[in-house]
């Protein structure tokens, strides 16, 4: 059995599984790894560092990879689409604010345009503006997300958008998840937070260990992380990381944080520099649950894979007794 699908058709690659364009995690090493396991790796362009994307780039060596972007930051820096799209990426991902002034410049590049969305209406309003994949988030996701959870949001797109591939995001955590999509009518996954949880991913070694060791109970949607770091983050979209000191001292106090905000931030900065964890933030989602080890990226793809393939023959439970 191979998972083919309109997705695989359309990246070229094997099978349906892409790594997500995680901010400051995912690099080349990581979206490297996991296009050469067949899947497609997304170079995570984030806050925009035209010095880190060029690294990482770099790093890719002969990989093929996608590149993602926070499209709210890129209205501000224009000039770094142009830069990514001369690298000739096998796709780009646009998520967190209105695509459309960039869809047409990136098709006529001849690059995939992929659209994270998180309710149907924005669906609807990528696919009329050009979209070629979309990614459809739910708010189970580790990192920036709305309000929508990921089992009923996902047909949804599927029926709103019929001539557009469908991509699930949000809970996906092994091949449960990735079957459990593909039988909603999805084409495939993507995939951050078990991502953040691989060696190649650029997280401290600490903070994977933590998601090994956390449940999705103890993750948090919050802004206080980007309040306390002054990203102008638009209101429908929060941060979900696992609970710790930090959410717990501010959540629901953020203008008391923001009163003392010259402190917040000191202490945030060392918080990040000496990896304490208990102030710098862990990025996951409730896939932490799924979360056991910290294996190579290629070897989870291929995981993945064979657990959904026998999830899709046999029923999952079948996945449990055959570990056993
Ligand atoms: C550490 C981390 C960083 C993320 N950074 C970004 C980002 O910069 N841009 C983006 O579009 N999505 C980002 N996301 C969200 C992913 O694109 C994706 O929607 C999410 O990881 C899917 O849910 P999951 O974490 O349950 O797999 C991030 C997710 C994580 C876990």
């Amino acid at each position: 059995m191979t998972l083919r699908t309109p997705l695989t058709e359309l990246l070229g690659i094997e099978h349906p599984i892409l790594s997500a364009p995680m901010a400051g995690v995912a690099g080349g090493a990581l979206a490297g790894a996991v296009s050469q396991a067949g899947g497609l790796g997304l170079v995570g362009g984030g806050y925009i560092d035209p010095d880190w994307i060029e690294r990482e780039w770099a790093a890719l060596g002969n990989a093929r990879a996608g590149i993602g972007f926070i499209t709210w930051r890129l209205a501000e820096q224009p000039a770094v689409l142009e830069a990514a799209l001369a690298r000739r990426p096998a796709a780009m991902m646009l998520s967190f604010g209105d695509p459309a002034p960039y869809l047409g410049r990136i098709r006529d590049a001849g690059v995939l345009a992929i659209c994270q969305v998180q309710t149907v209406a924005d669906a609807k309003r990528a696919a009329d503006a050009g979209a070629q994949i979309i990614v459809a988030q739910g708010a189970d996701a580790g990192g920036h997300g709305a309000s929508r959870g990921t089992f009923a949001l996902v047909p949804a797109v599927v029926d709103a958008v019929p001539a557009v591939p469908v991509v699930a995001a949000g809970g996906v955590g092994d091949g449960r998840g990735l079957a459990a999509a593909l039988s909603m009518g999805a084409s495939g996954v993507l995939v951050g937070s078990r991502f953040y949880a691989t060696s190649e991913a650029q997280a401290r070694p600490e903070a994977k260990q933590r998601a090994v060791e956390a449940s999705g109970d103890q993750t948090i949607q919050s802004s206080v992380y980007d309040r306390a770091r002054g990203y102008a983050w638009p209101s429908a979209f929060r941060l979900r990381t696992l609970r710790n000191r930090f959410t717990e001292r501010w959540h629901g106090r953020e203008e008391a944080m923001l009163e003392t905000l010259d402190e917040v931030l000191a202490g945030f900065g060392r918080a990040v520099e000496t990896g304490d964890l208990d102030e710098a933030p862990v990025v996951v989602g409730e896939a932490t649950d799924l979360i056991r080890d910290v294996p190579l990226a290629g070897d989870l793809v291929r995981r993945m894979v064979q657990e959904a393939e026998m999830a899709l023959r046999h029923g999952v439970r079948c996945i449990e007794q055959e570990e056993t």
